[in-house]
């Protein structure tokens, strides 16, 4: 999204360095910006971790995970160049004295470069930190300078409303707006990245893209995975917070929004504001019938026996929390009024699939015979992932004597272009590091998408849902999921 900008010499400087997500995504889209040459030529990573590691050990880590998670290879070579810039250090997240060892050791560094580098705080840890590390970077003035440092943020940003309004002040006496990018990942990837480019850089499809032409939206990310390691953070937010706040929200925010005058961070980031600001919020009293969500008990996925989420780790045998959610939304605007949209996501689903597909309306007459016709209606698909490609589905005659129609596709593969594509991690720490805010959250578009969904989560969270487990795990979710969507005479893609 970057092009205009440059790189500047920058100190990163990681909370939370020994977790799962540095291990996983962090360290690896460093190392890849290193090997494709995006890294600035100074910079250097400062790991933070409560245990007490040697610097040797600690990078011995780092390397063994790279090898399991980098998308390019780890070589000798690389490896050598990569290391030099990483250091560790001791810290304790609520200690002052620990932010004040921080700030003597971050002089010096900048002593050695010669010059005060820009500082890059990111924020991997759980959420329960971030007003914490917010209040002693303020006292001990680690971030003094706006317009060199910058702060990473990773969902979820609060657990409500409320508390995202309280987040966001917070935030606000260290840091300005400009300073803070709220990261949603998904923003990142590069199939949901292109669909301003697809929409907006074509003249074929805009015209076509409302209320006069379409049917129906249906995003789903589907996930074969389950809770994993995470059980205790993830029986305190349940699918809807984890993920249709914000990564299916940000998605339909692409799908609907208004062609931005610019490619500008504030002007992108308005129009995707208007969006949320559209979503008919739905009244305490109707959740029932826009929303559905699930829970997974014991299934089969691939042929392999899984056990119910209430017998996960660290998840009550009682729970309550949904790992399935379903929500028709709809946006009360000029080009959306009456088209539903309709997003779910799950665990322990029967397969991963994130896509979204536009359904056009059918023709208003046919000149084909029946059968033809209620195959008619063309179908946009955009597969995010694993699947990354766009399919366009239209009609066409059957080869042979007789006037026979069928649905068909035209394709366009992301891999026929580029095998091997960037991670959405990559992408977002360069643009932080470049300073572009485009692909991150803006306060008022958290504090938005939170109230889209505040009376879905306070009626879960008063009643308890007497059906849980409702779905196997190795399923498509619960049957009131597509109950929901058929009343409004659609179907699941
Ligand atoms: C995270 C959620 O934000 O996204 C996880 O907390 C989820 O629960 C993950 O599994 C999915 O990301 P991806 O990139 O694997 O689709």
């Amino acid at each position: 999204m970057s092009e205009n900008k440059t790189l500047q010499p920058t100190t990163i400087i990681i909370f939370g360095a020994t977790g799962d997500l540095a291990k996983r995504k962090l360290f690896p889209a460093f190392y890849n910006l290193y090997i494709d040459g995006r890294m600035p030529k100074g910079f250097n990573i400062v790991a933070l971790g409560r245990a007490d590691n040697t610097e040797e050990y600690f990078k011995t880590y780092i390397k063994e995970n790279l090898e399991s998670f980098s998308r390019k290879k780890v070589t000798a070579g690389d490896w050598a160049g990569f290391q030099a810039h990483i250091t560790y250090f001791q810290h304790q997240l609520d200690e002052e004295k620990s932010y004040q060892d921080l700030h003597e050791k971050l002089d010096k560094f900048d002593t050695v470069y010669g010059t005060r580098g820009n500082r890059l705080f990111y924020l991997s840890i759980g959420p329960n930190f971030v007003s914490t590390i917010s209040n002693h970077i303020k006292n001990t003035s680690l971030a003094s300078d706006p317009q060199k440092d910058r702060i990473i943020i990773e969902k979820p940003f609060g657990h409500n409303k409320q508390s995202a309004i309280e987040l966001n002040s917070l935030l606000a006496e260290t840091f300005e707006e400009e300073q803070i990018y709220r990261i949603d990942h998904y923003l990142g990837k590069e199939t949901v990245q292109n669909i301003l480019a697809f929409r907006f850089g074509n003249s074929i499809f805009e015209p076509l893209w409302d209320r006069h032409h379409i049917e129906s939206v249906q995003i789903t990310v589907a996930e074969e995975v389950g809770v994993e390691t995470r059980g205790s953070f993830y029986e305190q937010t349940g699918a809807l917070r984890d993920m249709i706040q914000n990564h299916l929200l940000q998605i339909l925010c692409m799908v609907a929004m208004e062609p931005p005058a610019s490619l500008e961070s504030g002007e992108i980031r308005d129009r995707k504001v208007d969006v949320l600001k559209a979503i008919r919020r739905i009244s305490p009293e109707t959740v029932d019938q826009y929303a559905v969500r699930g829970q997974y008990g014991k299934g089969t996925i691939n042929g392999v026996k899984v056990k119910g989420y209430r017998q996960e780790d660290g998840i009550a045998e009682n729970s309550n929390t949904e790992t399935f959610a379903a929500v028709n939304f709809y946006l009360d605007n000029e080009r959306w009024q009456d088209v539903p949209f309709y997003v779910r996501t799950g665990k322990k689903m029967k397969e991963k699939h994130s896509y979204i597909t536009i359904q056009f309306k059918p023709l208003p007459h046919s000149t084909f015979s029946e059968s033809s016709q209620l195959l008619s209606a063309n179908k946009l698909i955009i597969n995010i992932q694993p699947l990354m490609d766009i399919r366009l589905q239209f009609m066409t005659k059957m080869p042979g004597l007789s006037l026979d129609l069928k649905p068909v596709e035209m394709i366009f593969d992301y891999f026929a272009c580029q095998e091997n594509t960037p991670e959405a991690y990559e992408t977002l720490l360069l643009d932080a590091l470049l300073g572009d805010l485009t692909l991150f959250m803006r306060s008022d578009q958290v504090e938005e998408a939170w109230d889209v969904v505040k009376t879905i989560q306070e009626a879960w969270e008063n009643s308890k849902d007497s059906s849980f487990p409702n779905y196997d795990a190795g399923s498509w979710g619960p049957e009131d999921s597509f109950t929901m969507v058929e009343r409004q005479g659609h179907t699941w893609a």
